[in-house]
């Protein structure tokens, strides 16, 4: 098969989480680029108003969806909404996700119950009623987890945030287990280091540098950097993969 029929998107709807800003957006815009249909859902409704917009002046389909994965009364709400503007769900990505700095013997309970309640009760709530909807349709469909190179490595001050990502690899695992049989894939994508909103209070000032030095390539992740591993996931190109994790990180994973 060419290329261009292999990672072809243009049949599928997105609905990307977290997609206001960052990884997410970036994503959106590569799905969009690539003729998927993507609904940017966001907690903070201007910033996905903004971001759907700047894909639609692109000459690319886009729907702004207001939601905040850590509240699961609006989650069918969301599904029901992107269904009727755009059609059923065939990809989901759950991108949405919030760090944390603390020392761990400080981590407050109010600060682990947040990070838990977005990065993973969030992804699972999302990922249910995605796989719930297709089932329902008899539909395959393609679900992608963003978890972090953190899931596997621990560092320090970031104790709550790294088991969520760890919990997001084994909830890939099971839920592709699980779905497999109606051709719902479930794979996860793993990030390093990206200069985003979210990384800011690791590498601002010096602390990117000294990041960026610690990469076998010596850069942080940016811009489009996850398109590729996002289209092979997306599209037929990755028909036959499921339960499995890919790191985009350049080697940082590594060591130097
Ligand atoms: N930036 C990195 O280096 C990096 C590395 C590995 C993994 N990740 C993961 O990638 C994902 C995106 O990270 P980013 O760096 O783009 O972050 P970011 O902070 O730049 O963007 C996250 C977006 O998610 C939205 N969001 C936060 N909580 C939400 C909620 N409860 N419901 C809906 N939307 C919500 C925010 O409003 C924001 O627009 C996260 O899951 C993060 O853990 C990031």
């Amino acid at each position: 098969m060419r290329a261009q029929d292999l990672f072809d998107v243009s049949g599928e709807t997105a609905l990307v989480t977290g997609a206001g800003r960052g990884i997410g957006l970036a994503m959106a815009q590569s799905l969009a680029d690539n003729g998927a249909q993507v609904a940017l859902a966001d907690k903070d409704m201007e910033r996905a108003e903004v971001s759907a917009r700047s894909i639609r002046d692109n000459g690319g389909r886009a729907l702004a969806i207001s939601l905040d994965v850590s509240k699961p009364d609006a989650i069918e709400e969301a599904y029901s909404r992107v269904e009727a503007e755009l059609g059923p769900v065939s990809v989901l990505i759950n991108n949405a996700g919030v760090a944390h700095r603390d020392k761990a013997t400080r981590l407050a309970p109010e600060t682990l119950r947040k990070v838990l309640a977005v990065n993973v009760e969030g992804a699972v709530m999302m990922a249910q009623e995605a796989a719930r909807r297709m089932i329902r349709d008899a539909r395959s469909g393609s679900i992608i987890n963003i978890s972090s190179i953190l899931s596997e490595i621990p560092i320090r001050q970031v104790a709550a945030y790294g088991a969520s990502k760890a919990a997001i690899s084994q909830l890939t695992r099971s839920l592709a287990l699980e779905w497999a049989k109606h051709d719902i894939r479930v794979n996860e994508i793993r990030p390093g280091w990206f200069e985003t909103g979210l990384t800011d209070p690791f590498l601002k000032g010096p602390g990117a540098k000294v990041m960026a030095g610690q990469n076998p390539t010596g850069r942080l992740g940016g811009g489009h950097d996850l398109d590729g591993a996002v289209l092979l996931l997306a599209s037929k190109a990755g028909r036959y993969m499921t339960g499995t994790a890919i790191t985009v990180d350049g080697g940082h994973s590594l060591g130097r």
